[in-house]
């Protein structure tokens, strides 16, 4: 059976959809299943040119079919065995995270400018392509991709040859299963990872980092269009949360800081995005700079997980526990 032939199936197997509906759905971009249930049925009938009531049947369907239903606390407990961590290539860091960086959720990392955040994201992707038992996600010969996001125009593959290097990797091949794309807007980004989706199951997509998630938002809004901001930037964090937990992959995404005008005493740096960003992302990293390649990361937030905090390096190799390797 030919791709086509086999994406056509799949969505044929909802009962609301036929071959005229499915063919178009193909068209737009909605290539499997998964992708129904992080989408609304507003923009799937604008979309396909079905009525509302259509759509949401579809939708309902795909969830059904996909048991995203009411389930015991048993089949939860059982599921959550399929959670997979990913090393930062410090293990004290992966020890604060749980045992590191975690799938199904979204995890963000603030901290001011140097603080690390796209030096780890950019270890991500390198320690993704390691064996698993090595804490990296490759097994069964099919290796791991990752998407890379960035919006701030700091993406370095030189950076990305010296940390698989460091791992012993091909540096060559690494990079060829890494896809970056550099965003211009906020309207860009969104489109950009909406293109995700269509393309996670055929090329075994297990990392997607945005750097930074905020940038454009940041910069493109002014105060008084401050809810306009948060409604898109919310809308986006939402579906980032959604694909991450359907496809039970890393959504890493770093944000920047600003002055907290309210601080009294202590550190005075809070992460931009406000609420809407504190209550998407599942667990919150903040970095800071100790020393010239010494960093401590900071636990702020996690929805199982005790705060703490710990040191780690940024060495020529990657992020390591030491500074000397
Ligand atoms: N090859 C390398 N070897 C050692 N350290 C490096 C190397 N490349 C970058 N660094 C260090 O990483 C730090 C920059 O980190 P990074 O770019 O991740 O910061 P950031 O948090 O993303 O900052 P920004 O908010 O400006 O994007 C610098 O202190 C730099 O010295
Ligand atoms: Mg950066």
């Amino acid at each position: 059976m030919s791709n086509d032939e086999e994406k056509l199936k799949e969505l044929m197997s909802l009962k609301s959809v036929g071959k005229a509906i499915a063919e178009k759905m193909i068209e737009c971009g909605y290539t499997n299943l998964q992708v129904l249930p992080i989408t609304t049925s507003e923009e799937l009938s604008l979309k396909i040119g079905i009525s509302k009531s259509k759509a949401k049947k579809i939708i309902e369907e795909a969830n059904e079919k996909l048991g995203y239903v009411f389930k015991t606390v048993d089949d939860i407990y059982k599921e959550r065995k399929n959670i997979r961590r990913l090393t930062t290539g410090s293990h004290k860091l992966d020890e604060l995270l749980g045992g590191g960086v975690e799938t199904g959720i979204l995890t963000e990392v603030y901290g001011a400018s140097r603080s690390g955040k796209t030096q780890l994201a950019h270890q991500l992707c390198v320690s993704v392509q390691l064996p698993v038992a090595e804490g990296g996600f490759y097994e069964d010969s099919n290796v791991p991709e990752a998407i890379f996001i960035d919006c701030e125009g700091t993406f370095r593959p030189e950076r990305i040859a010296e940390m698989s290097m460091s791992f012993g990797l091909n540096a060559n091949e690494v990079m060829t299963h890494i896809q970056v794309a550099r965003a211009h807007t906020s309207e860009h980004q969104i489109l950009l990872s909406e293109q995700i989706p269509q393309i996670i199951m055929e090329k075994n997509i297990q990392l997607v980092v945005i750097d930074s998630v905020t940038t454009f938002f940041r910069s493109e809004f002014t105060k008084s269009e401050i809810v306009a901001r948060q409604d898109r930037l919310n809308k986006h964090l939402n579906f980032l949360k959604n694909m991450a937990s359907t496809y039970n992959i890393i959504v890493f995404l770093t944000n920047q800081v600003m002055a907290n005008p309210d601080a009294i005493v202590g550190d005075s740096t809070v992460p931009v995005g406000g609420h809407v960003l504190s209550h998407k992302v599942q667990t919150r990293l903040y970095l800071r700079e100790v020393r010239e390649r010494q960093r401590v990361a900071r636990l702020m937030d996690s929805s199982y997980l005790p705060p703490g905090q710990i040191a780690f390096f940024i060495t020529p190799a990657g992020i390591r526990d030491a500074e000397d390797i």
